[in-house]
Parts: structure tokens; C-alpha cells; sequence
């Protein structure tokens, strides 16, 4: 398999739409890497959809890392993103280096992905890219930080909003970023920041006419339904699917229907 670079990456922009999907473990990754999935993301989400926290808060780079080294050795050849969770990097530049080298040196991440655009973050970025460490950025609800401030809702309704985002994209790309995710904001916004960059938009939430999409695993096959946000669209129910399968082995074993002849050594 060939294998994705950034500047692959940034060629496939206004050639084909770029397809990123979070994976979080052994198996989801191997799912990824089989179904073609241009960019394995291993985002933070995975504090609520795996772990059950109630935001991404909470989520360590211990255990960031567990969950990245799993990914790689499920997609050996994918391009991957590691999430920097909160406080990995806001802390200083010398932080976010030395976070963001574990992911990259130890745990076989491709590139990272850190959220917002304030000076702090562009200098992060500028930083990274400096030591030969691919960086994403990440803007419009920034979870990380909304979740506080405003709280989870549609970014860049309003017209200083929405320059503020125009201008935080292009200094992202500025500082080295090889692609931005856009998430929650107006398609009509998505569109104008996708074509006002020369790299890569990767939407989620921002409409039809971004670079690329990206989606969280769970929500696509439908395993967490404690948020369902309208962005998503669940192409199955893999809660249902789990649950009936579990349900029936319960049922046999109880029934003395499991093991079957064909589970047995003679
Ligand atoms: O953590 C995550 O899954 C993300 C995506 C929503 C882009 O950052």
C-alpha cells in the first residue's frame, strides 16, 4: 500500500474530497485502514465515546497513548493523527514538544492535531513544524475549550465570528498547519474558508463543499447515542447489533444450546 504523505495530503485538495474517520483501537483501525479511509484520526472524543467521561477534558496522554500505539498496530501503513488532549500543550512550548515527540517517537503517529488559534497555538505550531512534527489544526468548536466558554453550538453565525474564524484558518496555515478541521459552522462559511486556504479543510458539521470530512467511529456505526448531533449521520446501529448478539449468547448458554458440537474438542 502506498503510503500518505502530507504532501499527498495537500495535493488531493480540489482534486478528490479527503476521507478521515476517527479510530480509537486495534479493531477499529484495522476497520479504517481496510475500508480505504484517507486519514486515521485518534481523537480525544474517545474520553466520552470509550471511556465515559461526560466531556474531553478529562483524557490523559497516557491514555492518549495507549490508544494511538493501538491504532497504528491495527493500520501499520495509515496516516495517522494523534488528538493532543487539554493541557498537553497550553502549558508552554516546551510542553507541547515534548508531548507531541512521545506521540510521533513512541506511539507511530504520523502528524498531531492540536485545537484553536491563539498566539500561544500558532506559536505551538510554528514550533512543532520546526522539529519535523506534521501538525493539524483544529477550528470552530474547539471542544477542548467551548465547553465552558459557550458551550457545544454552531460557530461563526455572525459576521465578526466569522471573519475572526476566515483569519484564524489563515494564520493556522501561516504557522505550518498541513490541514485544518473546520467543525460547526455554517456550510456557506465552510465553503469561503475552504477556498480562502491552500490547504486542506476537513469539515465536520461545516457543510457539503469543505476539502474532506471527518467523523467520530461511534457515530458512524452507531455504538454511543448519549449526544447525536445533527452533523452525524449513523450508517448503523451498532448498539442494537451488539446488544442482540449478547442477548442470544445469554440465551444459549442458559438453554444449554452453547457450545454446539462444532465448539467442542473430541
Ligand atoms: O476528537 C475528535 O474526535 C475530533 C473530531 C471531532 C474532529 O477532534
Amino acid at each position: 500500500m502506498d503510503v500518505l504523505t502530507v504532501k499527498k495530503i495537500k495535493e488531493m485538495k480540489g482534486r478528490q474530497p479527503i476521507v478521515m474517520l476517527t479510530a480509537y483501537d486495534y479493531i477499529s483501525a484495522r476497520i479504517c485502514q481496510a475500508c480505504g479511509v484517507d486519514i486515521i484520526l485518534v481523537g480525544d472524543s474517545l474520553a466520552m465515546t470509550l471511556l465515559g467521561y461526560d466531556s474531553t477534558l478529562p483524557v490523559t496522554m497516557d491514555e492518549m497513548g495507549i490508544f494511538v500505539s493501538a491504532v497504528r498496530r491495527g493500520a501499520k501503513d495509515a496516516f495517522i493523527v494523534a488528538d493532543m488532549p487539554f493541557m498537553s500543550y497550553q502549558a508552554s512550548i516546551e510542553q507541547a514538544l515534548k508531548n507531541a515527540g512521545r506521540f510521533i517517537k513512541f506511539c507511530g503517529a504520523s502528524a498531531v492535531k492540536i485545537e484553536g488559534a491563539s498566539d500561544h497555538t500558532l506559536s505551538v505550531v510554528d514550533r512543532l513544524v520546526d522539529a519535523g512534527i506534521q501538525v493539524m489544526g483544529h477550528i470552530g468548536l474547539t471542544p477542548q475549550s467551548s465547553i465552558f466558554k459557550d458551550g457545544y453550538k454552531v460557530k461563526g453565525r455572525d459576521f465578526s465570528e466569522a471573519r475572526e474564524l476566515m483569519a484564524q484558518a489563515k494564520a493556522l496555515e501561516d504557522a505550518g498547519c498541513f490541514a485544518i478541521v473546520l467543525e460547526c459552522v455554517p456550510e456557506p462559511l465552510g465553503a469561503d474558508i475552504s477556498d480562502a486556504v491552500g490547504i486542506p479543510v476537513i469539515g465536520i458539521g461545516a457543510g457539503r463543499f469543505c476539502d474532506g470530512q471527518v467523523l467520530v467511529f461511534s457515530d458512524v456505526v452507531g455504538t454511543y447515542d448519549r449526544v447525536i448531533p445533527r452533523f452525524v449521520r449513523r450508517y448503523c446501529d451498532g448498539l442494537s447489533l451488539f446488544r442482540q448478539a449478547v442477548e442470544e449468547y445469554v440465551t444459549q448458554v442458559r438453554k444449554g444450546e452453547f457450545p454446539g458440537e462444532e465448539n467442542v474438542y473430541k
